[in-house]
């Protein structure tokens, strides 16, 4: 503990965190925590360096701009969308699969959603309740919590592990361990993966998409940081190397593709979901006992989807559609224009380091991890829940790999979004002031 003040003082944060109802920050949820930062940044006039929650940083594409506000100008406002997503999107959404995954799927199993957060809460609502002897989700953690809050408020069960012990062809045996259950109604993860950064890789995918076929199980595919594994060039439309998914190893996946990072478009809440022939064509009376069709893609648009908004906000659906033609024709690279988190990841990366800290998931197989939208720290002698609620004081905030699933408990996760160039100077500062006031045995 620091003997001399913090940037932050204690009675502020211990106020505030009381005030919320918090045990401590440590065990809080990215929300909470970035609420009480806000409220703690309002008392004491300190600036934080806000690594907690990946608020994209950069700004929106102008494309979608432009044509959201063309939209709204020609009447789109008072119009109800058409729940499955206006043809031009949808026709967009399909080009883009093509352009960057080399994947084939119609334009009518290409359905915008009120960001992919609502296309998982729509596959989970759907392809869970295709079989009613099956539980639920097994999640390939490390992940983003918010995934699991959507099983408990829909009352599935699911399973979890952390695949950082079970990488390459050790990956099959460690889910083939929860598929032989019979319980598990789809396989969701992140990739690249959303805290740790790992990149599967394409042999990982094929063993993914193998059991998916033997278990008749569905792949949730969630490529919310498309592209951004930087090491390779995923840019160029039409052209290798595409983006690895594993809808090149098996017909039962449904993709889910956020518009908040690629295209830095998360304020307006719209992300694709896409769904392979296969699975939209799949029947299942269980499917019965909530929707009026059997058929998984007619339950999805007019069981799941209808009942949770009413399709997807009309004026967003232009601007989505406008970037992806842009982005389909060539005109607007988005992937260099990401390159700048990876950037900031290396800088901050080194500053961490340089301070005594060390990178948590530090390997992508025999590769040192890339630097992308993420990364994640430890230090010495310290939970993650230790370390953040430490942090907080030197106006620093993060999350705490703990409450991603993640089996390293030390860890916290570092957003690199939000940081902006010019605060890099203070982060420096503070992580040396922490080391100084933390030495390490
Ligand atoms: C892995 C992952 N999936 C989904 C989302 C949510 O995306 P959206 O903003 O499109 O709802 C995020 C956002 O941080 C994410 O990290």
């Amino acid at each position: 503990m620091a003997s001399r003040p913090t940037p932050i003082s204690p009675e502020v944060v211990s106020r505030r965190t009381q005030e919320l109802g918090l045990k401590d920050i440590g065990s809080s949820s990215i929300r909470e925590i970035k609420k009480i930062v806000d409220l703690i940044e309002k008392d004491s006039g300190q600036k934080f360096v806000r690594m907690e929650m990946g608020i994209p940083g950069l700004p929106a594409l102008q494309a979608g701009v432009d044509a959201q506000i063309q939209a709204l100008k020609d009447g789109i406002a008072s119009i109800y969308p058409d729940i499955q997503g206006i043809p031009e999107l949808k026709t967009e959404i399909s080009r883009f699969v093509k352009s960057f995954l080399d994947l084939d799927v119609k334009a009518e199993n290409c359905v915008p959603t009120v960001g992919s957060m609502m296309g998982g809460m729509a596959a989970f609502m759907t392809i869970n309740r295709m079989w009613s002897d099956r539980e639920g989700t097994l999640f390939i953690d490390p992940g983003f919590p918010v995934q699991k809050q959507q099983c408990k408020l829909l009352g599935h069960g699911y399973m979890s592990f952390d695949v950082y012990n079970h990488r390459g062809a050790k990956l099959r045996e460690k889910l083939e361990s929860y598929l032989k259950t019979g319980k598990v109604s789809s396989i969701l993860y992140s990739n690249p993966n959303n805290p740790s950064w790992i990149c599967f890789t394409d042999e990982e995918l094929q063993i993914i998409g193998e059991l998916a076929n033997r278990y008749n199980v569905v792949v949730i595919e969630d490529l919310a940081y498309f592209a951004m594994d930087f090491r390779k060039d995923y840019s160029k439309p039409g052209q290798a190397p595409f983006q690895p998914t594993v809808g090149k190893y098996t017909d039962n996946y449904v993709l889910l593709i956020s518009s908040s990072k690629a295209f830095n478009y998360a304020g307006e809440r719209i992300g694709m979901m896409v769904v392979s022939d296969k699975v939209w064509q799949m029947r299942s009376p269980d499917l019965l006992r909530y929707f009026s069709s059997d058929q998984l893609g007619h339950a999805l648009v007019f069981g799941a989807i209808y009942a949770i908004s009413s399709g997807t906000s009309h004026s967003a659906q232009y601007a989505l559609a406008a970037i992806l033609k842009a982005v389909n024709d060539g005109q607007i690279n988005f992937v260099e224009i990401a390159k700048e988190y990876g950037e900031k990841a290396k800088i901050m990366k080194r500053l961490f380091t340089e301070n005594g800290f060390r990178i948590v998931y530090d390997k992508d197989l025999d590769e040192p991890i890339a630097d992308g939208f993420y990364f994640t720290f430890a230090y010495p002698g310290m939970s993650g829940s230790q370390l953040l609620s430490e942090l907080v004081h030197y106006g620093i905030s993060a999350i705490t790999l703990g409450i991603t699933g993640s089996e390293r408990h030390e860890g916290l996760r570092a957003c690199t979004s939000l940081v902006q160039r010019e605060q890099f100077p203070v982060l420096e500062e503070r992580l040396k002031r922490f080391r100084e006031d933390h030495p390490i045995a």
